[in-house]
């Protein structure tokens, strides 16, 4: 754990140090959970986001994109519930006056069971070798089997205080089960409170009286108020969806871990509008798709888990979130809701307006039901970057600290270097950049010695170098190396167009998601 908590570190100075992503007004001694992408960081974002809108505008001919506003009118939210139910349970430590999530300290609780868990069979494992049954183990051990029971009767009654919005409960299981506060070490907490989420200013003058407005927490509801607009303008027929990215705010309490949970973040969101009766089919069919999206990028398959809600939103009648391995533990990085015809129904009573859909096939009207996928770039972000970085020692006892990303995502997809800085190799770098850099993302480089030059390409995660020599200037070949293998091939310069362009293509990550 401890070991994992040093890698996290380690990637967010890394992330810093080679222009991924950078502290919000950090010369002014930063803003909290906000941050800004540097040149590496917002080619990656990008990347990702391009992957996911490809994925779902032209993998699917019944979804289409939409960029709404994010200034919305107000009673939008209150149609949504957000006003009124957008809350997380607060809880304060006196003696540290630090404040905390109730249900995050409850989480953590619960994850502390399952890591005490872990430990008595990875100690039972060293002990039994090749002869160990985990399975004997963990239904047969005393001190698994009471974590275990502690853990299960904890869930349970943590899942009905959560349904129930009990708040008095929740303090009373964090008392129950003696959680400190990690600043004070002291249990002198107040009473669990609503605190809503949202941030809101004012629109308009105040002499004309001004409108409270809200920062949208959430996409979504740019998609539903529009919903009719795209059906009727696109001609679209039921089942349809409509994708939108864009960014989102939320004044988190809890903000921590990085770019994991902020205060301004992103969102890319495909409401996924179906016949009511057949939400729960779709749901099963999107999130096995979605799985299969992040499949496809080669993080490794047993990095992934579904976690399904125990607590389900007040508009959902199934929930699911797709967890990801991250340094600190599985966590979600995209949910999956089915929000049956709550959205909609609500627009239709607060706007008075019609939000029914004619289905010519039934000869009937109905408010559609929904099937939401939600991500959020700045996670998948954080889980591409957990997953790409790698510290390698070399058979020469070097080492080295690679970005294994996937190279559609890669924010520079060649870099080109003359050997030398004379003999005409920096005018032939160049004229090869010149002739790629319609198709992909090149840099130029000349400075310091060629292994420096490989490393600093290592540290971003640039799939190819190419080298200008001195045989370049006489047969027009060049070498490529290979950011994984680190091996070297000599290539024709005419040659290097298709093998650069067809390897880091996007298109090969859209197949796989097609791919039984
Ligand atoms: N429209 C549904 C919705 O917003 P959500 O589970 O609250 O659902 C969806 O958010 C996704 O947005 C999450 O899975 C996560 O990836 C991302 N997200 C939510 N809050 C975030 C935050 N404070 N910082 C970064 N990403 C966040």
């Amino acid at each position: 754990m401890a070991q994992q908590e040093d890698v996290f570190k380690k990637l967010v100075s890394h992330s810093k140090e080679y222009g991924f992503v950078f502290q919000s007004s950090e010369i002014y001694d930063g803003l909290s959970a906000v941050y800004d992408y540097g040149q590496n960081g917002v080619e990656l974002k990008n990347n990702i986001k391009k992957y996911w809108w490809d994925s779902m505008v032209l993998l699917h001919e019944n979804v289409v994109g939409i960029d709404s506003a994010i200034f919305m009118h107000p009673t939008i939210w209150k149609a949504s519930g957000h006003v009124d139910a957008f809350n997380d349970p607060l809880i304060d430590n006196k003696d540290s006056k630090k404040r905390y999530r109730a249900d995050v300290l409850i989480e953590d609780q619960l994850a502390k069971y399952d890591d005490k868990i872990t430990k008595e069979v990875e100690k039972a494992a060293k002990r039994f070798g090749e002869s160990f049954d985990e399975a004997q183990f963990r239904a047969t051990n005393t001190r698994v089997l009471e974590n275990q029971a502690k853990r299960e009767a904890l869930h349970e009654r943590f899942a009905k205080a959560l349904n129930d919005s009990n708040l008095e409960e929740l303090r009373q299981i964090i008392v129950d089960e003696e959680i400190v506060c990690p600043i004070s070490g002291t249990k002198n907490w107040t009473e669990v409170r609503q605190f809503n989420l949202m941030f809101s200013t004012e629109m308009g003058s105040t002499a004309e009286g001004a409108l409270k407005v809200y920062l949208r927490p959430e996409t979504a509801q740019g998609i539903f108020v529009n919903y009719l607009n795209v059906q009727k303008t696109g001609r679209m027929k039921i089942p349809f969806g409509i994708a939108q990215i864009g960014k989102a705010f939320r004044n988190e309490i809890v903000a921590r871990q990085f770019i994991f949970r902020m205060r301004e973040f992103e969102q890319m969101e495909m409401q996924f509008f179906v016949r009511p009766g057949e939400e729960l089919k779709w749901f099963d069919q999107w999130k096995q798709t979605r799985l299969k999206w992040h499949k496809a990028l080669g993080l490794g398959d047993q990095k992934y888990r579904f976690h399904d809600h125990d607590k389900l939103a007040h508009y959902a009648n199934a929930a699911t979130d797709i967890e990801f391995q991250m340094p600190f533990g599985f966590k979600e990085v995209e949910g999956i809701h089915s929000r049956t015809d709550f959205d909609l129904s609500s627009h239709e009573q607060y706007s008075g307006k019609k939000l029914q859909y004619f289905d010519p096939e039934l000869n009937k009207s109905y408010v559609p039901y929904v099937i939401e996928t939600s991500i959020g770039v700045d996670r998948m972000f954080l889980s591409v970057m957990a997953a790409a970085y790698t510290e390698e020692k070399l058979e020469n006892g070097e080492s080295r600290v690679v970005l294994k990303l996937p190279v559609a995502l890669a924010p520079v997809k060649v870099a080109v270097m003359p050997l030398t800085k004379k003999d005409g190799m920096p005018e032939k770098a160049q004229e090869i950049i010149d002739d790629l850099k319609f198709d992909v993302k090149c840099q130029y480089d000349e400075k310091d010695s060629i292994g420096k030059r490989y490393r600093r390409q290592d540290a971003i995660g640039t799939p190819f170098c190419v080298t200008v020599d001195h045989q370049t200037l006489q047969d027009n070949t060049v070498t490529i190396r290979h950011r994984d293998t680190m091996e070297q091939e000599r290539v024709a310069i005419d040659q290097l167009r298709s093998i650069i362009v067809d390897y880091v293509s996007l298109r090969n990550l859209l197949k796989k998601i097609k791919e039984d």
